[in-house]
């Protein structure tokens, strides 16, 4: 497949990158045959309705994708998920220290999971992924600097045998400020550290989801999340059809 090209985001305060797939992984696995599940993240703020629309996946792809989320999905990475979000004391962990966390939660659960589920043909659907660490850390927490850093570890965890870069992003946009109103709103939800950051901050993760579709060659989709539930499913059902993923 030829490499697109790269596209410019004007404005944005971070040097241009381009991430090189590992290609020849990508497209074989350790058999030599060719894989079959499709690795989908699905990503947005905080408040965008992703796990209501997940939820709604769950049912309709139940024998055929596996569902986790990141941070966590195995044993060991929940327990990093428990340090990173649950322990107070994560709220003075630096970007680099936060990053670094979710790195290394994010190899395990390819270890433990996602390569060998897609190499026994499941899907893997993850709720959250590298994109949240380019949106959440680079971006909202304004560490350029981290660049370099996030794609060298994003090289190392998606190669190596049997490994895979997801082959869709999903991310469900719509302004900071309806997305902070809905998760204010939401009385049933734990509030964590990542909730009390001002608004300026979840511009930036919104805009650094675009700064990282810009730079990948993995097809990411925006899907405005201020459209109505089913509507918004709809239009989820639509992007995986390109991968040809279907419900059942
Ligand atoms: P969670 O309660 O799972 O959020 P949500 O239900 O909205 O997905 O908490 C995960 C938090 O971790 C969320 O605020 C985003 C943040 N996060 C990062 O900052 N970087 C990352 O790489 C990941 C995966 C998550």
């Amino acid at each position: 497949m030829p490499p697109r090209r790269h596209r410019s985001s004007r404005g944005f305060p971070f040097p241009s990158f381009r991430i090189r797939w590992p290609w020849t992984v990508h497209q074989i696995n350790t058999q030599g045959g060719s894989v079959m599940g499709k690795y989908v993240i699905f990503d947005g703020m905080d408040g965008s309705g992703k796990g209501t629309q997940i939820d709604v996946l769950k049912e309709r792809f139940v024998d055929t994708a596996v569902f986790t989320r990141e941070p966590g999905g195995t044993p060991f990475a929940e327990e990093i998920r428990k340090i990173v979000r649950d322990n107070p004391l994560a709220e003075r962990s630096t970007a680099l220290g936060n990053l670094l966390l979710f790195f290394a939660a994010r190899e395990e659960l390819q270890h433990n999971l996602v390569a060998p589920m897609l190499r026994v043909g499941k899907h893997v659907f993850s709720d959250r992924g590298d994109s949240s660490t380019f949106a959440f850390q680079l971006c909202g927490e304004q560490h350029k600097e981290l660049c370099s850093l996030f794609v060298d570890l994003r090289q190392l965890v998606f190669s190596g045998p049997g490994r895979r870069s997801p082959d869709l992003y999903v991310v469900f946009d719509l302004p900071a400020g309806i997305a902070r109103e809905r998760v204010m709103r939401d009385t049933s939800r734990a509030t964590t550290h990542f909730d009390m950051r001002d608004l300026a901050y979840y511009e930036r993760v919104r805009e650094g989801f675009r700064a990282f579709a810009s730079r990948i060659e993995a097809p990411v989709a925006f899907i405005d999340a201020t459209l109505p539930r089913e509507e918004v499913h709809n239009r989820v059902l639509e992007v995986l059809a390109t991968k040809e993923i279907f419900p059942m």
